[in-house]
């Protein structure tokens, strides 16, 4: 206030096209912009609505885990059925999931909680800083979240069905019954198996089971070309533990064999992947 007032000019804003064009934003806002508050579902219990509350609001889950439209809004009609993104897909979390063990609420909170779930997988890429922030909510908010979730999932397996199915599925998928003929498999004892292989030794850090990762299992390869090449350098908690990435070491045309051989070994029931070099280019460049 001590300061003699001067004249200016607001400066030209410098936005890109088409969010230079204000008039096309509030047509956009028109058509997807959704003002309304968050209305609690009454025939739903206290714990459901909160948990609703936090994903839907607060945790922006829908932001990566919906497909978008051309115009790039979430489509409703496909709400958390799988998204992209930063070169990540962000698996579906309703019953469209490719995991091979349906999520249950236990693991879902198991998940949000540790970044880990013994029948899924970690959380890695994006999913890390977001279950790093997670961290700063109590267990009952998780708890909350993971019972909205777990509601888009029908079937509610108990945990020893999970530990039947989950048992079958890695002795069905086990490398160590299989003579290592191809390349690919020749590809993953060598780098792989140490770490991941079914009864290995214990070591630091966690053991992904591959055979029930929901990455081996997807429709596309992108999350696992992901972390082949870039490995897991900020696990979602300490003790995940860390993975070397084999960007240096493997050429495109070898990974594209170990992924086809990864798929092939730990997801039999699903169809073969295509164009897998490919999208290990584009990954390694970082384009989409
Ligand atoms: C920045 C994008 C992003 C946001 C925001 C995000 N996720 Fe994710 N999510 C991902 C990605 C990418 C993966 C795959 C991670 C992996 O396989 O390591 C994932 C994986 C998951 C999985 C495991 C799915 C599976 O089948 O393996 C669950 C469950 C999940 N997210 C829940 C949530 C919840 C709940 C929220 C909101 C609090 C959320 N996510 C917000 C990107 C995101
Ligand atoms: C030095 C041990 C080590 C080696 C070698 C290793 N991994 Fe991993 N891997 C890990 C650890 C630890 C994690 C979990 C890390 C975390 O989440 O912080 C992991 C996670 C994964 C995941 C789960 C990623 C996700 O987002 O769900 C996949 C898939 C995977 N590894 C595949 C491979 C493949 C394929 C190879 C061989 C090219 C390999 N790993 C070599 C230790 C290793």
């Amino acid at each position: 206030m001590a300061q003699a007032p001067v004249r200016a000019t607001t400066p030209e804003h410098e936005l890109k096209f088409p969010f230079n064009l204000r008039p096309l934003l509030a047509g956009w806002n028109a058509l997807f912009h959704d003002t309304k508050s968050f209305q609690p579902d009454p025939t739903k219990s206290e714990i459901w609505n909160r948990g609703a509350y936090l994903v839907e609001g607060l945790g922006h889950c829908s932001a990566c885990h919906s497909p978008r439209n051309a115009l790039g809004a979430e489509l409703q009609s496909a709400y958390l059925g799988g998204g992209f993104a930063e070169g990540w897909e962000a698996p579906a979390l309703t019953s469209l999931s490719k995991a091979p063990i349906p999520w249950s609420e236990d693991e879902l909170y198991a998940y949000l909680r540790t970044g880990q779930s013994r029948f899924h997988g970690v959380a890695a890429g994006p999913m890390a800083p977001v279950v790093k922030e997670l961290a700063a909510l109590s267990d009952q908010d998780i708890r909350a979240m993971a019972v909205y979730l777990g509601s888009f999932n029908d079937a509610a397996t108990d945990g020893s069905a999970q530990e039947a199915l989950a048992v079958k599925l890695e002795h069905a998928t086990a490398t160590s019954a299989v003579v290592p003929a191809s390349f690919g498999a020749r590809l993953y004892q060598g780098a792989c198996a140490v770490c991941h292989e079914v009864g290995g030794p214990p070591l630091f850090g966690s053991r992904p089971s591959l055979s029930l990762n929901s990455n081996l299992h997807s429709a596309v390869p992108d999350n696992l070309i992901q972390v082949i090449l870039h490995g897991i350098r900020e696990p979602a908690t300490g003790d995940l533990g860390y993975m070397p990435g084999f960007k240096e070491s493997m050429t495109d045309s070898q990974v594209a064999e170990l992924v086809s051989y990864l798929r092939r070994q730990f997801a039999p029931d699903k169809p073969a992947w295509t164009s897998i070099e490919t999208a290990v280019g584009r990954i390694r460049q970082g384009t989409r």
